[in-house]
C-alpha cells in the first residue's frame, strides 16, 4: 500500500504536507507520534473514513481492511455471539443470495440463475464460513469470552470485555490488512499478550498504532514516526 503526496490540515492545524509512505505487504508497522499528530486521522485517510486534502492512495490488488476502533460504540443490543457473527456479513450475504436465486429458479426455470448459484456456492464452499459456529466458539474460548455465556448482550459487558469482543471479531474477518488504533487501552495484561502473539502469528499486514513500546515491539518489522515524516 502506498500512501502518495498526502496532505491535511484542519483549520490552521496542518497534520501533514505530502507525506508520502509505502506498506508492504506482509509487513507489521508500529505507527507513533505525539497525541493530536494526526495518527488516528492518516488511519482514518487509509479506511476512507476521512477524505484528504490532497494525495492519493494505491492499495493493491485483493486487499480487503479490517479496522479495529476502541472508540466506536457497538450496537450494544446484541448478544456476542450475534457480534462475532458480523465478522461473516460477507459470507452471510453470499447465503442470502444463493436461497433468492433457487427461489427465483423454482419460478422462472432459468439455467443462468442455477449457474451463478452454483459459482457463489463454490466461494462458500472455499471460505470459512461452514466453520463459523467452531471459529467463533475457538475464538470465544480463548479470549475468555466462553465464561460469560456467548449469549450475553454486549450492553452488560465492561469495556474492558467489549475490547476483547471486538478484537475477537475483527481476528475473525477474513482481511489480509489489519488497522489498530491504540488496541491496547483498556484491556488487561492477559488480553494484551494474546493480542501481541495473534498479530505475531497473523501472515497479513498489520498496522497498529500505539504508544506502548513493550506492546508492539515484540511483532513490527519497522516504526514510522509520523512526526519525523512530515517535512522533506
Ligand atoms: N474532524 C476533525 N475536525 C477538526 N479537527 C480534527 C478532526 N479530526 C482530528 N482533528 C484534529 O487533528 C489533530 C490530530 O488528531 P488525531 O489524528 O486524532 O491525532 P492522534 O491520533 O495522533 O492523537 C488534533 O489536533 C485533532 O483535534
Ligand atoms: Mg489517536
Amino acid at each position: 500500500m502506498k500512501l502518495v503526496n498526502i496532505s491535511q490540515q484542519f483549520g490552521d492545524k496542518v497534520l501533514y504536507e505530502k507525506l508520502n509512505l509505502q506498506i508492504n505487504t506482509g509487513e507489521h508497522i508500529g505507527l507513533i507520534g505525539q497525541n493530536g499528530a494526526g495518527k488516528s486521522t492518516l488511519v482514518k485517510i487509509i479506511t476512507g473514513e476521512v477524505l484528504a486534502d490532497e494525495g492519493f492512495i494505491e492499495f493493491p490488488k485483493n486487499q480487503s481492511v479490517g479496522y479495529l476502533d476502541q472508540y466506536v460504540r457497538v450496537d450494544e443490543q446484541l448478544t456476542i455471539y450475534e457480534f462475532l457473527k458480523q465478522a461473516f456479513a460477507k459470507e452471510l450475504a453470499i447465503e442470502e443470495e444463493i436461497s433468492e436465486l433457487y427461489e427465483k429458479y423454482s419460478q422462472t426455470f432459468d439455467d443462468l440463475l442455477l449457474e451463478r448459484a452454483g459459482k457463489l456456492q463454490t466461494k462458500l464452499d472455499q471460505s470459512e464460513f461452514y466453520q463459523m459456529d467452531a471459529l467463533i466458539q475457538e475464538m470465544a474460548v480463548g479470549l475468555g469470552l466462553d465464561v460469560l455465556g456467548l449469549d450475553t448482550l454486549l450492553k452488560n459487558l465492561s469495556g474492558g470485555e467489549q475490547s476483547k469482543v471486538k478484537l475477537a471479531q475483527l481476528t475473525l474477518q477474513t482481511s489480509n490488512f489489519l488497522i489498530l488504533d491504540e488496541p491496547t487501552n483498556h484491556i488487561d495484561q492477559k488480553t494484551k499478550e494474546s493480542l501481541q502473539e495473534a498479530l505475531g502469528n497473523y501472515p497479513g499486514t498489520v498496522l497498529v498504532v500505539s504508544h506502548e513500546q513493550e506492546f508492539y515491539e515484540p511483532f513490527v518489522d519497522r516504526v514510522i514516526d509520523i512526526e519525523k515524516q512530515e517535512k522533506d
